[in-house]
């Protein structure tokens, strides 16, 4: 197992009985850390007791954290960081182009995300990467499995047999190897996220996919008054995320609704949901935009590529580059 902050048990923390533990781990909140992390009003609804006595749990697993030390391995020597970014893997995504723009496919210990209009190709980038992340490492994948975590209903298994089989793959093995959750509500979708690292180690996944992110919690958080709240529950769930994907390697592709911005007058008024909570997470954010009948991507806000564009089109077989090659 891995050694981290993450694996310390709610046991070895005071206070907390059997029924809670139960009660805890059956919300998913599994480990100390988890419990660290937790807000405050969140437990209460969960334990049902008062928030005095929700707080001093989130304190004394504060504390426990601190007191173990293992808080301390949370700070990494830049020369162990270069060690574990030369395990870093990339996924292709079916076109060159894509990849060209993404530095070689889709990272491991990194989140891309992919924004964009309704049929800009979310969700058909997704499908391609489950079939992709199958094939060995000398053909552009990871041999590993893909966990599709599916909140819009818009996973199709045919069109994954459709992607395989025209890519002149085993269609049957392929779909053994993609395993679906469809998510109900963002609650729910926490709570498999939580627990995320037992089914990647389980599956011995390499990707995991969260087809879309945002949209569970926008459409249930509604009106001023439960933005903040909306905003904290979202940063907590993208940075177990990203350090989900540090800590087992794989890469994590998120699709992303796009709101539109009314007081910007000048430019493309289309940003990503979510605001910032997602923009600081996300390594990679690609803008998604059809054109004529390809679609363009643009790399926004990387740490180190340059601003570009790239033109790619959805086919039978997933993604593929345009015909004529126009870059
Ligand atoms: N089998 C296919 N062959 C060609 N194009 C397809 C196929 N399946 C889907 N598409 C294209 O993909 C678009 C939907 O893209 P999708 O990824 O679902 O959008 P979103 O960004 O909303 O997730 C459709 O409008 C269609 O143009
Ligand atoms: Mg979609």
């Amino acid at each position: 197992m891995v050694e981290s902050v993450v694996d310390l048990s709610l046991d070895e923390i005071k206070g907390i009985g059997p029924k809670t533990k139960a009660k805890l781990i059956g919300n998913g909140v599994e480990s100390a850390l988890d419990l660290a992390v937790s807000l405050p009003r969140e437990l209460k609804e969960m334990l049902g007791g008062k928030e005095e006595v929700a707080n001093s749990y989130i304190a004394s697993a504060r504390r426990l954290l601190e007191e173990s030390g293992l808080l301390e391995r949370e700070f990494i020597m830049a020369s162990e960081l270069m060690q574990k970014r030369k395990v870093m893997g990339r996924i292709i995504t079916g076109s060159k182009n894509l990849d060209t723009l993404l530095g070689g496919g889709v990272e491991t210990q990194a989140i891309t995300e992919f924004y964009g209009d309704f049929g800009s190709g979310k969700t058909q980038i997704c499908h391609t990467l489950c079939v992709n992340c199958q094939l060995p490492p000398e053909e552009g994948g990871l041999g590993g499995v893909a966990i599709y975590l599916d909140t819009e209903g818009t996973f199709r298994p045919e069109r994954l047999h459709q992607i395989a089989e025209s890519r002149g793959l085993n269609a049957e093995e392929i779909l053994q190897r993609v395993i679906l959750c469809k998510i109900y509500n963002s609650n729910h979708l926490e709570v498999i996220v939580r627990a995320l690292g037992k089914y990647i180690e389980r599956f011995k996944a390499k990707l995991v996919v969260v087809d879309s992110i945002i949209s569970l919690h926008r459409a249930e958080f509604i009106g001023r008054g439960t933005l903040a709240e909306r905003q904290q529950r979202l940063n907590s769930l993208i940075h177990r995320l990203l350090r989900q994907s540090e800590i087992y390697n794989v890469a994590v592709v998120l699709a992303n609704q796009v709101q539109t911005k009314p007081d910007a007058f000048f430019g493309d008024p289309t940003r990503p949901a979510g605001g910032n909570v997602i923009a600081h997470a996300c390594t990679y954010r690609v803008y998604l935009k059809k054109a004529g009948l390809n679609r363009t991507a643009t790399m926004v806000d990387s740490p180190y590529h340059p601003y570009s564009d790239v033109r790619f089109r959805i086919t039978g077989k997933g993604i593929e580059d345009p015909e004529t090659s126009s870059g």
